[in-house]
């Protein structure tokens, strides 16, 4: 990403988000929190990278309040929207259905930190996943919602792998989903429109092979209301097939060991059809 392509669509992201039954990384989420309850994980520290808005990091720290959460997003724009919504959420605290997860997650929102002590909130910043570095030693590394396909040099992916494992306590999980080759050119094929009360969202995907892998691009355009008229946001996003047997070696050589491979479709239903596989990796003995 040489500028920040997730420039336009920091302020549609939520939006666009909750037209699914629920967002993608809380709708993966319970692979993560069964991968956390099968490997004991080393401490309460994790971090999500290329969070985004920080929907996953904010409601980790809502559901987790005693952990330690970090949120890095290349996008300045992102993480922008990422600390509004945590300012937003801590203002909302005392009233449970107010808030951005409240709508998101109904039945953890009503949860509350204890009355009038102060919300712990995820630390966000500014960071490419392939050079980010935390101030401490993290229990698990998390990212979703197809980031590491926005990588797609084999360079970056190996030099994302190695920061990942430098971050890593020893044996802290590494866990990820990523659209591999038994899913991309069907993903990156096609037409979609999605449409709420206040938002129409347009995809159009392409797919094509360049230098021997699969490169598609989803082209989005929001119709979004206004107070007065509609507003048009159009932008497209680049992602890279990568194959399981390449991020299999590039894995090892960084340090890490694959624990658990499987093919996950979070929403399964044939309306929302978002094929991933998921990855459970640990940081190797050093
Ligand atoms: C599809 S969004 C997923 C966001 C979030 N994980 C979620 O589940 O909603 C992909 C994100 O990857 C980020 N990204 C792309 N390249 C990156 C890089 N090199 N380092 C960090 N973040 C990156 C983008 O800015 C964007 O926020």
């Amino acid at each position: 990403m040489s500028r920040d392509s997730y420039r336009d669509f920091a302020d549609v992201y939520d939006a666009w988000q909750m037209l699914y039954p629920r967002a993608f990384s809380l709708a993966i989420a319970p692979r993560v929190i069964a991968a956390m309850k099968e490997h004991v994980v080393p401490n309460t520290v994790l971090a999500d990278l290329a969070c985004g808005t920080g929907i996953f990091p904010l409601w980790w720290q809502k559901t987790h309040p005693s952990w330690s959460v970090y949120g890095t997003d290349l996008s300045p724009a992102m993480i922008a929207a990422a600390k509004r919504a945590a300012k937003e959420e801590t203002k909302q605290a005392t009233t449970p259905t107010a808030g951005r997860a409240a709508k998101r997650t109904p039945k953890q929102a009503t949860k509350q930190a204890a009355g009038g002590r102060t919300r712990r909130t995820p630390t966000l910043l500014v960071q490419d996943m392939r050079r980010f570095a935390l101030p401490e030693p993290a229990g698990v590394v998390t990212c979703l919602f197809d980031s590491l396909n926005h990588l797609t040099r084999e360079a970056d992916l190996a030099q994302t792998f190695r920061a990942v494992a430098r971050s890593l306590a020893p044996h802290g999980l590494f866990l990820f989903d990523l659209v591999d080759e038994l899913a991309f050119p069907e993903v990156f094929t096609g037409t979609s429109i999605l449409d709420g009360k206040d938002l129409y969202v347009g995809i159009d995907t392409h797919y094509r092979e360049d230098r021997g892998h699969g490169i598609g691009e989803a082209r989005f355009t929001f119709f979004r209301r206004g107070k007065s008229s509609w507003k048009r946001v159009e932008f497209s996003i680049r992602e890279r097939c990568w194959f399981r047997g390449e991020v299999r070696e590039m894995l090892t050589s960084a340090g890490l060991d694959l624990v658990r491979l499987e093919r996950v479709d979070p929403y399964r239903s044939a309306e929302f059809f978002v094929p991933r596989t998921f990855w459970v990796c640990r940081r190797g003995r050093d």
